[in-house]
């Protein structure tokens, strides 16, 4: 097995390991080396199913299971893709599940709406449209390392409010008053440091609202802020997909988007897993519902 670093500011990619075959706890602990290190571990060739896609995901932590609003909720997997679950056809543009596939066009950071925040995603291509479709990630550790300390210090000891609801109203989405009831709304720190190596990273993107403690719009004007810092391509890169290809992204450390492409003629099916972080500082004792 062997590690290479992408020709790009972050990132790896582990060659030579047959995730799809199951691999020892041995042969996984310079994969989470590799993953607290590098932030985004890209395998190619490797195409995984449900079953060996939930048994690599084990490996770094327990799944996440899916809440409404996505077509695979109740499952732990979070179907990115324009396809009909049931039928496997195209869904119509204007459907209401097109929605979700626009919010993934936003940076963010899975999960960071929910009391205990993720770990990682894994993202496994099952199928990819001919043109369009590409994963930009970009590196809150770079970000946070380029801030001159001045900045590096306002934000140090801040905590944004993260909402559902919040970042679904940017793209025009309402949710019903049950759905909101399901929902909370999250405290979480904005730096934190990675506990192998020390490195500070933000928790930042569409799902954090404001600022605890600060008035709001000053809260969101700094965020935005960070997160168009964050998004320079001096730390960020795209990932063309090719088939059988999988991704782990570090939550904590990465925001992420999804590309358009032309959802009226071609496929895409994407499975993600979604890992929760279980250290203590990655929950919110607080949380509230919405
Ligand atoms: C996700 C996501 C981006 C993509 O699965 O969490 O944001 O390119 N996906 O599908
Ligand atoms: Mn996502």
């Amino acid at each position: 097995m062997d590690i290479k670093p992408l020709d790009a500011p972050f990132g790896c990619e582990v060659i030579g390991l047959d995730i799809n075959a199951g691999i020892s706890a041995e042969a996984f602990k310079p994969v989470r080396a590799a993953f607290e290190e590098y932030s985004v571990v890209v395998i190619r060739g490797e195409p995984l199913n449900d079953d060996s896609q939930i048994a690599f995901s084990e490996h770094f932590g327990p799944c996440e299971k899916t809440l409404g609003g996505n077509p695979a909720a109740g499952s732990v997997f979070a179907r990115q893709s324009n396809l009909d679950i049931k039928t496997g056809e195209s869904i119509p543009l204007d459907d209401r599940r097109m929605f979700y596939q626009r919010a993934n066009m936003m940076w963010h950071a899975d999960s960071a709406f929910k009391p205990r925040a993720s770990l990682c995603s894994i993202l496994s291509a099952r199928e990819i449209p001919s043109a369009g479709g590409n994963t930009e990630i970009a590196s809150t550790r770079l970000a946070y390392a380029a801030l001159m300390p001045a900045q590096q210090a306002e934000v140090d000891d801040l905590y944004a409010e993260y909402s559902l609801v919040w970042s679904r109203s940017l793209i025009g989405y309402q949710f019903t008053e049950q759905e909101r009831a399901t929902m909370h709304r999250v405290q979480h720190k904005i730096v934190r440091a990675n506990p192998v190596n020390g490195a500070k990273s933000m928790l930042l993107g569409a799902h954090a609202d404001h600022i605890v403690g600060w008035d709001i719009d000053r809260g969101r004007a700094l965020l935005s802020d960070l997160s168009a810092h964050t998004t320079r391509p001096e730390f960020y890169f795209a990932h063309t997909w090719r088939d059988g290809d999988v991704m782990i992204w570090d939550n904590r450390a990465c925001l992420h988007r999804a590309t358009p492409y032309d959802a009226g003629a071609e496929r895409r099916l994407m499975q993600r897993t979604t890992i929760s972080d279980i250290s203590d500082e990655a929950l919110d004792p607080t949380a509230i519902a919405a």
